[in-house]
C-alpha cells in the first residue's frame, strides 16, 4: 500500500475562506495545536465573493437598527426554517466581530463622522452591510490571513481531503494528499472543523471557482453527519453574461445597493411588475422617484431592485423568457444612471464616484468585457451562488451529529433557513467561525486524540488511485465528461424554476453519472494531474447533486430560494417541517422530515415588534 505522512494535531481545520481562518484563529488561541488545509492558495477563497459587505446591526447609518431588526429581518429572508438560534447569535454578535477585523486592521469604508459605513442591501430594513468599497470579503481574508499567521497556526496549502477518518462513532482526523506531487497524508486530530464552502461547481453557471465541489458536505455526509434542507439553493440575480468565458461571475448586489437598476431591453424597470404585496407602499407619492418603501416604512426607502435575491433572480428569468432581455440572454443593470445625481451626503454623483464606490467592478467589466460601468449599463443574469442547506449543526457549538466534528460557514446549515440575505454570509462566517473554533478547541481539550485506523486509511487511499488502474488498463470515462454532463443537467432541471418530472429526470440522471462515474479513469502520473483531481472531486459532486434533487422534488412548495412551477404557493404543511438527510445503512441517501422547532417566547414577540 502507498505510503503517507502523518501530521498530529489538535484541532484539524478543512477550508481556508473566513469561517476556517476564524475558527484557526480561535483554536489557536486558546492553546490548541492547530492545522489548516486548503484546497487551494491561502487567500484564495469563495469568502471573496461576498464583495457588498458584512451585516451587522452596528446602526451607524440608522440608528433605528438593532440586534432585533437584524434577527428578524434573516428569519423573514428565510421564510422561518432558520435555525432560531443561530439567527439570534448571529445578529446579536455580529457587530462584535466587525469591531474585532476592525482592531485586526481592516480597513473599512467611513461615514462622514468617522464611523464605519453600512450600505443598504436586498431584505436589511436599515443601511446594515460594512463594507470596503466592493471587496469586503478580500479584506475580510487579508485580515485573517494576517492575524493568523502570527498566532502559530500551521497551513497546509494546495491539499485535496478524500475522507474524514474516525474512531468509532468519533472522528479522529482526515485523509488527503497533496495537489503537487499526489503523495497522501494523514491528519490525526482531536476535532476537526469542517469550513470548505459551498457546492457551486454542480450548476454549469456559477460565482464559484473550482474548488467548490461540495467537498465539505460530502465528506460530512460520509462519516454519518445529516445534511439539513439541501433543496435551498441561491441564484444570485447578478451573474455576468457576456463574454462567455466569464459567464457567472459575480456583480456585487452593492451596485444595487449603490442605485442601480434592472433594465429590460426596452428600458422598462421592470421590477416594478412584480412587488410582494408586503413590501407594496403605502401611498404612491414617492413613485416617481422610482423607489418603494419596506413594509409600508416611509423612513426606509428601497428600491424594488433589492427585494431578496429569489425574487430578484425569478423577475429577471422572466423577462428573458418573454424575449424582453439583452442581446446575450441577461437583463441590463445600470448604475451610469446615477451620475449627476446627489447622494446622502448631498455629494454628486460622477464618475469617479462610481469608481471609488465600486472599483472592482468598474475593472471587472473594463478588463473582461470592455465596457465602462460609469457609461454604459451592465448585462446580467442570475448565477448558482451559495447553498443554505448543508451540515446540520447545533447553534451554539456549531458540532454535527458526529461526535468531533464540527461545520461552519457555508458548510454549515441553519442560520439562512431556505434563503440567505446577501451580506449575512461573511458575518456567518466570522460568527460561526469564531463559535466553531472555541467548541472544536473545547472538545479537543476534553476528549484524548482517539485512534487512526490504518485500514481506514488505506481503503481511502486505494480509492483514491482507482481511477489510474483503470487508466492503466486503457478502460474508462473521462472526468470532465461526466462533471460537464452533470453541471447540464443540474442547471437545467434542478435550477431556478424546478418541475417534478425534470427533476425526477435529474434523480435519474444522476444515477447514471453515478456508474459512469465508477469507471472514471486517470491517466499519467500523480504529480499535477488535473485529471486525477476532477476524479476525485466528482464523487462529492454526485453526492451533493443528490442530496439537492431528492430534497428539492419532497419539498412540495415555492419557498425562499426554492420555485417550484408545479407547485407556486407556500404550503403551511411544508412551513413545519426541515428536509434532513442520512446515509441509510445500505449506502443509500434517506430523506426525514424533522419539525421546525418552535421559537421560544421572547423571540416570537421580538418578530411580532418588528412587523410594521
Ligand atoms: O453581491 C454580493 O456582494 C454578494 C454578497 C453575499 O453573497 O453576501
Amino acid at each position: 500500500m502507498d505510503q503517507f505522512t502523518t501530521h498530529e494535531h489538535d484541532v484539524l481545520v478543512i477550508g481556508a475562506g473566513g469561517a476556517g481562518l476564524r475558527a484557526a484563529i480561535e483554536a489557536s488561541s486558546l492553546g490548541c495545536k492547530t492545522a489548516v488545509v486548503c484546497k487551494s492558495l491561502l487567500g484564495k477563497a469563495h469568502t471573496v465573493m461576498a464583495e457588498g459587505g458584512m451585516a451587522a446591526a452596528m446602526a451607524n447609518v440608522d440608528d433605528r437598527d438593532s440586534w432585533k431588526v437584524h434577527f428578524a429581518d434573516t428569519m423573514r429572508g428565510g421564510q422561518y426554517l432558520n435555525n432560531y438560534r443561530m439567527a439570534e447569535l448571529h445578529a446579536k454578535e455580529a457587530p462584535a466581530r466587525v469591531r474585532e477585523l476592525e482592531a485586526w486592521g481592516a480597513v473599512f469604508d467611513r461615514t462622514k463622522e468617522g464611523k464605519i459605513l453600512q450600505r443598504n442591501f436586498g431584505g436589511h430594513r436599515y443601511p446594515r452591510l460594512a463594507h470596503v468599497g466592493d471587496r469586503t470579503g478580500l479584506e475580510m481574508i487579508r485580515t485573517l490571513q494576517d492575524h493568523g499567521v502570527h498566532s502559530g497556526i500551521e497551513v497546509f496549502m494546495e491539499m485535496t481531503i478524500i475522507d474524514l477518518l474516525k474512531d468509532g462513532e468519533r472522528v479522529v482526523g482526515a485523509v488527503g494528499y497533496d495537489r503537487e506531487r499526489g503523495r497522501f497524508r494523514v491528519w490525526h486530530a482531536k476535532s476537526v472543523v469542517l469550513a470548505t464552502g459551498g457546492i457551486g461547481r454542480a450548476f454549469s453557471i456559477t460565482s464559484n471557482s473550482w474548488e467548490y465541489t461540495g467537498d465539505g458536505q460530502a465528506l460530512a455526509y460520509r462519516a454519518g453527519a445529516d445534511l439539513l434542507d439541501m433543496e435551498f439553493v441561491q441564484f444570485h440575480p447578478t451573474g455576468m453574461v457576456w463574454p462567455p468565458s466569464v459567464r457567472g461571475i459575480l456583480v456585487t448586489e452593492g451596485v444595487r445597493g449603490e442605485g442601480g437598476v434592472l433594465r429590460n431591453k426596452d428600458g422598462k424597470r421592470f421590477m416594478f411588475d412584480d412587488i410582494p404585496d408586503n413590501y407594496k407602499p403605502q401611498t404612491a407619492d414617492n413613485e416617481e422617484e422610482g423607489w418603494r418603501y419596506v413594509q409600508g416604512d416611509k423612513s426606509a426607502r428601497r428600491p424594488p431592485e433589492l427585494l431578496t435575491r429569489d425574487h430578484v433572480a425569478r423577475c429577471i428569468n422572466r423577462e428573458v423568457k418573454a424575449g424582453r432581455g439583452s442581446p446575450h440572454g441577461g437583463v441590463f443593470l445600470d448604475i451610469a444612471w446615477t451620475r449627476g445625481q446627489k447622494d446622502a451626503n448631498g455629494k454628486t454623483i460622477d464618475a469617479d464616484y462610481i469608481k471609488k464606490k465600486l472599483p472592482s467592478m468598474y475593472h471587472q467589466f473594463h478588463q473582461l468585457a470592455g465596457l465602462d460601468i460609469t457609461t454604459t449599463p451592465m448585462e446580467v443574469g442570475p448565477t448558482t451562488h451559495y447553498v443554505m442547506g448543508g451540515v446540520k449543526v447545533d447553534g451554539d457549538t456549531q458540532m454535527s451529529n458526529v461526535p468531533g466534528l464540527f461545520a461552519a460557514g457555508e458548510v454549515a446549515a441553519g442560520l439562512h433557513g431556505a434563503n440567505r440575505l446577501g451580506g449575512n454570509s461573511l458575518s456567518d462566517l466570522v460568527v460561526f467561525g469564531k463559535r466553531a473554533g472555541e467548541f472544536a478547541a473545547k472538545y479537543a481539550k476534553e476528549n484524548g486524540a482517539g485512534r487512526v485506523n490504518t485500514d481506514q486509511v488505506n481503503k481511502s487511499i486505494a480509492d483514491a488511485l482507482a481511477p489510474f488502474e483503470r487508466g492503466v488498463s486503457g478502460g474508462g470515462e473521462s472526468p470532465y465528461a461526466i462533471q460537464f454532463d452533470l453541471q447540464q443537467l443540474m442547471q437545467k432541471n434542478v435550477g431556478i424554476v424546478r418541475v417534478e418530472s425534470e427533476m425526477q429526470e435529474a434523480l435519474a440522471g444522476i444515477k447514471k453519472l453515478s456508474k459512469r462515474a465508477e469507471t472514471v479513469s486517470a491517466i499519467g502520473h500523480r504529480e499535477f494531474n488535473p485529471g486525477w483531481h476532477s476524479a476525485i472531486d466528482l464523487r462529492n459532486l454526485l453526492t451533493i447533486s443528490e442530496a439537492v434533487t431528492i430534497s428539492a422534488i419532497e419539498r412540495k412548495e415555492s419557498r425562499g430560494a426554492q420555485f417550484r412551477d408545479d407547485y407556486p404557493s407556500k404550503s403551511d404543511e411544508c412551513s413545519k417541517y426541515n428536509n434532513v438527510l442520512k446515509q441509510a445503512g445500505d449506502g443509500s441517501m434517506q430523506l426525514i422530515r424533522q419539525p421546525v422547532r418552535e421559537l421560544p417566547g421572547e423571540l416570537k414577540q421580538v418578530i411580532e415588534e418588528q412587523k410594521v
